[in-house]
């Protein structure tokens, strides 16, 4: 269980701000994904207060590790900027009353239509990931007759310690411009461009990374980059480090709390600071984009478990989830921690793998876990599923995507209704002529 003042156990059963687990899943039904407002607008606090302390500059929601109406609304009431990677993400910030100032659009195959439509809505900066996008950028800016801020993203080939799929910064990436290789060709091309305003650079290395190490290397072959953008005039007014702070999901992964996070931040922004005053450069405007480490340790999900199958070897404990609602397992081999929600305070003697209900054998949501003893029936929680759960949900086996409730301080409330088997048909037509 990972720590923090709103999830406890009282009476032997799992509280999350003032209400019972197993009362939640009664009244809204399982699976339920459960958000703490109070955690998730802590750290926002915590990583604004952290780039304050550096100088200028803004913490940048990345959208795709959780995002909905009610936390952007959330979000921007304690002064968050945000980042979109689809148009789909763009419409929930602008619909959601974001200041397109405070947008950074990212992406790195945009279609034409997400084009115009960041342009059109005046979207802070546009992040540039591929030489196209430079050409369609530069030519829809000029149809409306505007001059768009960009950032450039660069591969600053750093391999993070984190697992392969979320590296992003390796060698051969498909993110950014190679910082080794034609980088500094395409900013001198962009800052060259009529309707292009060149603002700065963008790195992300990747995502569940402990610590500030990674970032620092980062850091320093950066400054390198713009002290060689300084020599052919070029001037980088903000620099855009990303995201990808880590966060806990089982006792292999260090625990943190708002404050250690915001420090790993602080950390890397002091090393920045010092790095741009060696050069003899100012500070730029910086920006960071947690995703993961703002909602991630805020959800938990809750299910029922349906059945149990004990093999000696092997137990499952199958619940009313899965891949549907949380494909990490299956995708990255990740690993979560569970308790059975009024069983709280009975020692985990079992060892359990928790199982979705979907066909498939590697529908897996934790393996070899430990747990109190389950029975059908129980509410199981599992931790840490706030980030890359929802976002990441489908119709898979025509299972619906469950609902999200968010309780903060005294109060509980949907924010995401549940959908239904008409919802989950609702786009499908019958050509007349079948
Ligand atoms: N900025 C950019 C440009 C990104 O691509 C990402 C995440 C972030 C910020 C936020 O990173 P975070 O702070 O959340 O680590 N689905 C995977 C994670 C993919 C991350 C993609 N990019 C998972 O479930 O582990």
């Amino acid at each position: 269980m990972n720590s923090r003042e709103t999830l406890f156990v009282a009476d032997g059963k799992l509280n999350i701000g003032n209400f019972e687990a197993s009362a939640l899943a009664r009244k809204y039904g399982t699976p339920l994904y459960v958000m703490d407002g109070d955690h998730i607008e802590n750290l926002c606090k915590k990583m604004i207060d952290a780039v304050a302390a550096y100088g200028d500059g803004a913490v940048a929601y990345a959208s795709k590790a959780f995002a909905t109406k009610a936390t952007t609304r959330l979000m921007d009431k304690v002064g968050m900027w945000f980042d979109a990677v689809s148009g789909g993400e763009l419409h929930l910030l602008l619909t959601s009353g974001v200041n397109p100032k405070h947008i950074i659009f990212h992406g790195n195959a945009k279609t034409e239509r997400e084009i115009r439509e960041g342009v059109s809505a005046d979207v802070g900066y546009f992040v540039i990931d591929s030489i196209s996008e430079i050409d369609r950028l530069d030519a829809e800016a000029g149809r409306q007759g505007k001059k768009q801020e960009v950032l450039v993203r660069i591969n600053p080939l750093v391999s993070a310690h984190t697992y392969f799929a979320v590296q992003t910064a390796a060698p051969n990436s498909k993110f950014g411009f190679d910082i080794e290789k034609d980088a500094l060709d395409y900013v001198k091309d962009i800052n060259s461009r009529k309707n292009l305003v060149f603002k700065g650079l963008h790195i992300h290395i990747g995502s569940q990374i402990y610590g500030h190490s990674s970032y620092d290397v980062a850091v320093d072959k950066m400054v390198d980059f713009i002290v060689k953008l300084g020599e052919v005039g070029i001037n980088c007014h903000t620099l855009d480090l990303g995201g990808g702070y880590g966060v806990y999901y089982t006792d292999e992964d260090p625990k943190f709390t708002p404050e250690s996070t915001a420090n790993i931040v602080k950390n890397i922004l002091a090393r920045l600071a010092v790095k741009v005053a060696e050069k003899g450069l100012g500070k730029p405007f910086v920006i960071v984009e947690p995703g993961r480490s703002i909602v991630g340790e805020a959800g938990i999900t809750l299910y029922t478990v349906n059945a149990i199958k004990d093999f000696g070897v092997k137990k499952y404990v199958a619940i009313d989830g899965g891949m549907f609602e949380n494909p990490r397992h299956a995708l990255y081999d990740s690993q979560y921690s569970a308790i059975v929600c009024d069983k709280a305070d009975e020692p985990m003697t079992e060892k359990v793998t928790l199982a979705g209900k979907c066909c498939e054998s590697g529908d897996i949501i934790a393996e070899d876990v430990p747990l109190q003893k389950a029975e059908v029936g129980d509410v199981v929680a599992v931790f840490t599923t706030g980030a890359y759960n929802y976002s990441m949900s489908s119709n898979y086996n025509l299972n619906a995507v469950p609902p999200v409730v968010m309780v903060k301080v005294d109060k509980a409330d949907l924010i995401v209704k549940g959908q239904t088997y008409e919802d989950i048909l609702r786009n499908n037509v019958v050509p007349e002529w079948i």
